[in-house]
């Protein structure tokens, strides 16, 4: 095992940070939905505004970060060890087997949340923005004559609203319990609030030979060509 650096400063600030809005979003969403009561009403919708507008920023934030600094390759997702990360999930956790797929700094995400962190990125929350959004300003243009935005009715942006923030709490539970499936209980746990994880050499040993491989590969090419 070896130490590495593998959640930066801000990946870690911007993943605590969403963690808490999604979070509150979905208390006070559920709230102005009917299916509980804590603020009131008025409150409630006040307060999801304000933490909307402050995802909104993140979210800027964030696709800045990924953009110029690579990290949203880790996110292509890949039909590789699909099937064996399932069984793990499904059987293997159960009765001890190993990992099906290493963590590497370089890889840190394992098939199946590629997957499900990439349909989050692509689908899920631009559909909860923009539906948001949407909801948010659909008096707007008339409130100043003007007739823009003509939305009949809320009833369909309400639903898919309410049906994004649904799979969005499920994800939520079902990150929770796998974030115990680390290397032991609480190794996922720490690695994002420190930055800091135990990884195996052996996996990140492999990915520097596949990298030395890859780079030298052209570089033999070149020479090749140059002797020819
Ligand atoms: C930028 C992101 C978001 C924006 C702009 C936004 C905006 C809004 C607005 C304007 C409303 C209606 C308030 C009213 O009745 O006046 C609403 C309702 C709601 N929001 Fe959001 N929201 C966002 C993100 C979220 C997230 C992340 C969740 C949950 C995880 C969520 C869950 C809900 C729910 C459940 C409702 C009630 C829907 C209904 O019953 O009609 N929202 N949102």
């Amino acid at each position: 095992m070896r130490r590495a650096y593998v959640y930066k400063a801000f990946e870690r600030f911007w993943h605590w940070m969403q963690a808490i809005l999604i979070m509150f979003l979905a208390f006070t969403g559920f709230e102005i939905h009917g299916s509980l009561s804590f603020f009131g009403f008025e409150d409630a919708v006040k307060y999801h505004n304000i933490a909307a507008s402050a995802l909104l920023i993140l979210i800027a934030f964030a696709i800045f970060w990924h953009l110029t600094t690579g990290e949203w390759r880790q996110y292509i997702p890949t039909s590789r060890n699909i099937k064996a990360q399932l069984d793990y999930y499904l059987f293997g956790i159960f009765r001890n087997a190993p990992h099906p797929v290493k963590k590497t700094v370089l890889s840190k995400l394992n098939p199946l949340q590629k997957l499900v962190y990439f349909g989050l990125k692509v689908l899920v929350i631009p559909v909860i923005v923009t539906s948001g959004l949407l909801y948010m300003f659909y008096r707007y243009p008339q409130r100043h004559g003007v007739e823009g935005l003509n939305i009949e009715s809320l009833q369909a942006v309400a639903l898919v609203h309410t049906a994004a923030a649904f799979l969005l709490a499920v994800f939520i539970i079902a990150h929770l319990y796998l974030i115990t499936t680390g290397t032991t209980v609480l190794s996922n746990l720490r690695a994002m609030l420190t930055g800091y994880e135990d990884l195996e050499e052996e996996a990140e040993e492999k990915e520097e030979e596949a990298i030395e491989e890859a780079v030298e590969e052209p570089a033999e090419e070149i020479s090749s060509i140059k002797n020819f």
